[in-house]
């Protein structure tokens, strides 16, 4: 008897039910399950319908990701869900939890559905660079009208029960227990004697607005999926739907799902699915070393950062002191954190309540002694080393002994942070990204001395705030400013070299990064990263053109969107970017008197300078051991840096284009432009030329 699927009887009514944990995602033995359970029911006389239900805490969440490495085995997906469908007598799915994937398809082909009021359905598979690949994209227009399928597919984002209901997704929505109120709908269709009512028979909802609808989707696509294949891949099948009968248009779907499962695309998003689990192992950590408990934070700085920080901590429930040295600074800092809440309130995603309930979970406070209750206090001051140094004597003096000491400093170094507590063992880097509470990105920074349960703990809480945690060793930057470092300094001497910034821009957009360097500088302030150059001024290379640009921009106060103009202009009430032809030609001056070749670099020339440059560090962070895994860079990369998912990150990117072909590259900048930037790292040299990559290289160092 297959477990995972079984049956019992209620008089007439077969009640199914599919248990397999945690999820109830559909794996081989639930296929089996279902064909197995849906025969013998076809044989059986009377029963006058069937409930289509799951054990646990949600109806089927997916399809299980593996078989996409193993390949389907038999049942099939269509041979099952036609054989549901073609129940002689109607069959209801009782949903609950999250239906997502494979599970909406499964309740698409049952006759009918009933949710309960917390159910949602989803088809999430353009997150995976797929499509909907078990009828999906034929069943779905036949049962919400064409406009609803394609922003659910397209966005990938469930439907709640009630607007589920609204499009035509649920025929009732129930409040508590399921399966009973799914019986209870089968004895009135009983009773009415409804028969089954089968999608695939169904015409497509609103295929009279088709073209436009497919012709807006298309345009939304080329502007907002850019460089992406599955998105059209979708549009194809849906079209399918509209203008073929359903066996064909199911032939449709699998045809594409087929080739799209394939492509480079599937492959860097299941890698990334599969990185995001990953970050969390720590190699030599015991897997049983406890957590720290943390039932309260100590932020100080109440600035961008700490305000962000302590948005984040009070969004996961739990209560923040926040200590600021300056009152007015404080208040700022409050009134920032209760203005971003009226704004989600305005936009319906916070209840007025729910906004005075996190603002009274921090307690404001000028006195460090406040400190001495916080199980992790984070500092969030000025990026100075003297100040961040006196701060943490302070916090060695007032916090509780255990208390994790956290630093949210970019660029300094926390062993020396470290030094001056008696209580090095419980100093951590957590690197927060602007805006604290939007970002997903939490770089983990591990000192020298830095405790075991300390990073478990660390980890632990960056899960509970709902970030992706990725744990670094101490170096300038980390990982992600690090190898930003590289990147951002071919982009700007690019502009020296007769580029303007919306070709350097445009270049590396096209390519995929959600906003170009150059934009990016603008938006951070063009004075953040020559400051700290400024302090590093030594240990800089005596190159004039070395981000010469931001120091010309700082020096004239053109610092960016805060000052109205920086590389761009931003002006009136929208503040989009505008060229600004005055910065053009003053740095292709400024590259001329310096003597910089004008090469007007072609947007190919810019995209792999640049992205190159990163991939080189990013080899040498893995040499050096500041990385655990070549994966865990593309996790920081597209959790925190705008990379594209679809790209995988850049470590994956650079084993799609081959190694040996980067490493080529790098010799020719090395020939072509100043070689004291091209050195390839020994490892992406040693890696091209035996032809392996950073996915072997990482594979063999988990042996
Ligand atoms: N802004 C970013 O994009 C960003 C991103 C990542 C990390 N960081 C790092 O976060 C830290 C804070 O940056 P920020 O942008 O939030 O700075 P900020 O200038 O917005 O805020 C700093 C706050 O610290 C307070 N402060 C200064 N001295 C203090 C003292 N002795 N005791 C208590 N409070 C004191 C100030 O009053 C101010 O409110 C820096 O180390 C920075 O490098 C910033």
């Amino acid at each position: 008897m297959n477990k995972a699927v079984t049956y019992s009887m209620e008089n007439d009514i077969a009640i199914v039910m599919i248990d397999s944990p945690p999820v109830n995602a559909v794996d081989q033995s639930v296929r089996a399950g279902l064909k197995q359970v849906f025969t013998e029911l076809r044989e059986k006389s009377g029963i006058n319908a069937i409930v289509l239900g799951c054990a646990g805490k949600t109806f089927v969440a997916g399809a299980d990701i593996k078989e996409f490495n193993t390949g389907i085995a038999a049942p099939g997906y269509h041979e099952v869900l036609r054989l549901i469908e073609d129940s002689p007598v109607p069959v209801i799915a009782a949903v609950h939890g999250t239906a997502l994937g494979a599970g909406t398809e499964i309740a698409l082909a049952c006759h009918y559905r009933v949710a309960h009021e917390g159910a949602r359905f989803g088809l999430p598979e353009l997150s995976l660079g797929i499509i909907p690949g078990a009828g999906g994209t034929q069943r779905l227009p036949r049962v919400v009208p064409l406009d609803v399928a394609l922003d659910m597919t397209l966005s990938g984002k469930p439907l709640p029960a009630a607007k589920a209901a609204e499009a035509g997704l649920a025929d009732a929505v129930v409040g508590g227990e399921v399966v009973p109120a799914a019986v209870a709908f089968a004895r009135t269709l009983v009773t009415k004697g409804a028969g089954p009512r089968r999608t695939r028979e169904q015409a497509v909802k609103g295929a009279e607005q088709a073209t436009e609808l497919f012709a807006a989707k298309r345009a939304q696509i080329a502007k907002t999926m850019r460089n992406r294949q599955s998105p059209i891949a979708l549009i194809s099948a849906l079209e399918a739907a509209v203008t073929q009968p359903f066996d064909q248009g199911l032939q449709v779907e699998g045809k594409l799902s087929g080739q799209l499962e394939q492509a480079t695309e599937a492959k860097a998003l299941r890698h990334l699915f599969y990185a995001e689990r990953e970050v969390r192992k720590i190699p030599g950590l015991a897997a049983d070393i406890a957590p720290r408990p943390v039932a309260r934070v100590g932020i100080v700085g109440a600035g961008t950062m700490g305000g962000g920080i302590a948005m984040c901590c009070v969004n996961a429930g739990i209560p923040v002191t926040l200590v600021d040295a300056v009152q007015q600074n404080l208040d700022r800092g409050m009134a920032t954190i209760r203005k971003n809440y009226e704004r989600s309130v305005a936009r319906g995603s916070l209840q007025p309540e729910q906004l005075e309930e996190r603002i009274k979970l921090i307690i404001p406070s000028l006195d460090f002694a406040a400190l001495a209750d916080a199980d992790l206090i984070i500092e969030a001051v000025f990026e100075n080393f003297a100040l961040k140094k006196e701060i943490f004597a302070k916090l060695d003096a007032v916090a509780k002994p255990g208390a994790i000491l956290g630093t949210n400093t970019s660029t300094l170094d926390i062993d020396l942070i470290a030094a001056v507590t008696r209580r090095p063992q419980d100093v951590i880097g957590l690197h927060f990204f602007s805006p604290a509470n939007v970002m997903q990105l939490l770089e983990i920074v591990q000192a020298g001395k830095t405790a075991p349960d300390v990073v478990v703990t660390a980890l632990e809480f960056a899960k509970r705030i709902k970030k992706t945690g990725v744990v670094a060793k101490v170096c300038y930057g980390f990982i992600g400013n690090r190898m930003m470092d590289p990147y951002a300094r071919e982009a700007e001497h690019c502009l020296l070299e007769g580029a303007t910034p919306e070709q350097v821009d445009g270049a590396l957009e096209q390519w995929g990064m959600a906003m170009g360097i150059i934009a990016v500088f603008d938006m951070a302030g063009v004075d953040i990263g020559h400051l700290t150059r400024a302090e590093r001024k030594h240990l800089l290379p005596k190159d004039p053109g070395f981000y010469r640009p931001t120091a010309m921009l700082t020096e004239r106060g053109w610092l960016g969107q805060k000052t109205g103009r920086g590389y761009y202009r931003y002006d009136g009430a929208e503040r989009k970017r505008t060229p600004d032809p005055e910065v053009v030609a003053l740095l292709h001056e400024e590259g001329r008197r310096l003597n910089i070749e004008q090469r007007k670099p072609s947007a190919q020339e810019i995209q792999e300078r640049c992205l190159y440059a990163m991939i080189n560090e990013g080899a040498l962070l893995l040499e050096e051991g500041i990385t655990l895994r070549a994966s865990d860079i593309d996790v920081v990369y597209t959790a925190g840096y705008g990379f594209p998912r679809y790209r995988g990150g850049p470590m994956f990117y650079a084993d799609t284009v081959g190694l040996k072909a980067v490493y080529d590259k790098i010799i020719e900048f090395q020939k072509m432009l100043d070689p004291q930037y091209w050195q390839p790292a020994p490892l992406l040299k040693k890696l091209a030329l035996a032809g392996s990559s950073f996915a072997q290289w990482q594979a063999e160092q988990s042996r």
